[in-house]
């Protein structure tokens, strides 16, 4: 981190070829919006106040984006190219002084190391500017690096202004500059649109600091998959691929199991404890903490959520803002959702919905219940098909089961209603008043057999 470096983040583009009604640096790619990523990695080498992220297209929703990461703005109204860009932003950065670094919004993958790297051997250096390069297998679409004799940047060359020979060239500019302050602003004015789409050019600055008798120099890197810019949705894949490999890898190292691991989608916030396994195509998203000595079922969605240890979700769950405690089992088939808490050692099984509801522990709703609003002691045996009425067109309300209770099949609970501890509540029953303490209820009609009925029906119809 240093203090004598302002970073600027272009972010003010559409984004034409991603062939969205999003701005491009909206769209997410490893569980963050594309500036969600540079701010990231722009904190790493700076203090937010030094880091000022230019917004033009959906300007108030890119702020929105990173607006808890406590950055500055630059308003670019009118998307002139990426050096008109950075020249909207003159008021608030050419007093800062000392170096000024320029990074693409639309390169999520470059890690802090390699920006730190650049603004060092920029501060470390006599030239002028410095730019990070790199070779590319296919460089369609980038400007191209043109070396002098002694291996300094003569020039960048966009790809549509290049000859069929400069096309040739593989070594491309990644989009990342870090320029003495001083001499960029002296000569930004001279940055000026002559070229085929009439837009300033940050990349025009190498020319014009030469002709002013500087130097720019490339910070080559050699691995060039962290400089790869998304300007399709393609590439968006191909970037989140990247992404999802780091974070299972990461983990992997540290102790947890991955099946499959090109299967899974694992946000970077989430934390998993040691001897954990996930099953492939879980999606672990958001901040999402869970222990040691898990099972995460393949296919199973876990969101915002806290997993103790010891927990087990079977395969197709969906869990969201949800806590699982200490050995708790949930699933296949079950959904969690807005803050249901199951306690130690609790049971959800198949075609189980649990809402705002918790389940105390060691009690059991193991097969196609909806139970919402509900507060659920411990022990308790919720029967098949259990469902708490907890909505009556207008409000919701809560239904509360004490320890021990036992709700038989197929019941109706209509809340507001409560169920004493120890009390049974026979199967198929509407509930719609409190049962007390180790009472019985039964809320159905009683059965009428007719001894010979069918019989008789049957030889009518002879
Ligand atoms: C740019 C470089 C190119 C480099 C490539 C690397 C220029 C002229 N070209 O091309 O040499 O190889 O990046 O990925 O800079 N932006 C604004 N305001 C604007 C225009 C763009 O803020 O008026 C932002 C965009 O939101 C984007 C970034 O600048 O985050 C780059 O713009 P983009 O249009 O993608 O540049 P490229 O054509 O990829
Ligand atoms: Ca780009």
């Amino acid at each position: 981190m240093r203090n004598d470096v302002s970073i600027v983040i272009l972010a003010g583009g559409l984004g034409t070829r991603m062939k969205s009604r999003r701005a491009k640096v909206l769209h997410c790619a490893g569980g963050d919006t594309l500036v969600g990523h540079a701010v990231n990695t722009a904190l790493v080498c700076a203090p937010p106040e030094r880091i000022f992220v230019v917004v033009g297209h959906q300007a108030g929703q890119v702020q929105q984006a990173v607006a808890d990461r406590g950055v500055e703005f630059i308003q670019q109204t009118e998307q002139k190219g990426t050096g008109h860009a950075v020249l909207c932003g003159r008021g608030q950065l050419e007093a800062n002084g000392g170096l000024l670094a320029i990074i693409n919004g639309d390169c999520p993958l470059v890690r802090p190391a390699t920006i730190e790297g650049l603004i060092n051997r920029q501060a470390a250096s006599d030239a002028g500017g410095t730019l990070i390069s790199t070779r590319l297998d296919d460089p369609t679409g980038y400007g191209r690096i043109i070396r002098d004799t002694d291996g300094n940047v003569q020039a960048v060359v966009e790809h549509k202004a290049a000859t069929e020979k400069q096309r040739q060239v593989n070594e491309i500019n990644a989009g990342f500059y870090c320029f003495r302050a001083d001499l960029f602003w002296k000569h930004a004015g001279e940055i000026c649109p002559d070229n085929p789409a009439n837009e300033y050019y940050i990349t025009d600055m190498v020319e014009i600091l030469i002709r002013a008798g500087h130097r720019v120099q490339p910070f080559f890197i050699e691995d060039s998959a962290e400089l790869l810019g998304i300007n399709t949705r393609v590439e968006l894949a191909a970037v989140d691929r990247v992404f999802r490999e780091r974070t299972a890898r990461d983990l992997m190292l540290a102790g947890v199991t991955i099946e499959r691991p090109e299967t899974v989608t694992i946000d970077p916030c989430v934390e998993i404890g040691m001897d954990t396994v996930i099953e492939p195509f879980a999606r672990i998203l958001g901040q999402t903490r869970i222990g040691e000595n898990c099972r995460i079922g393949a296919h199973s969605i876990v969101g915002d959520s806290l997993l103790e240890d010891e927990v087990e979700v079977a395969p197709f769950s969906s869990i969201a803002s949800s806590r699982l405690d200490r050995g708790s089992h949930v699933g296949p088939f079950a959904r969690l959702r807005m803050e249901s808490h199951v306690e130690p050692q609790g049971s959800v099984g198949n075609f189980v919905e649990l809402k705002k509801t918790r389940l105390g522990a060691g009690s059991k709703a193991q097969h196609l219940a909806y139970l919402g609003d509900s507060t659920i002691g411990e022990k308790s045996n919720i029967g098949a098909g259990t469902i708490t009425c907890n909505y009556d067109g207008i409000k919701k309300s809560p239904t509360r089961i004490g320890d021990r209770a036992f709700i038989g099949s197929n019941s109706t609970l209509v809340a507001p209603v409560e169920i004493g501890t120890g009390a049974y509540v026979g199967a198929g029953s509407v509930i719609t008043d409190a049962v007390p303490e180790d009472a019985l209820a039964l809320g159905r009609e009683r059965q009428v057999v007719k001894p010979g009925w069918a019989k008789a029906r049957r030889e009518k119809q002879k």
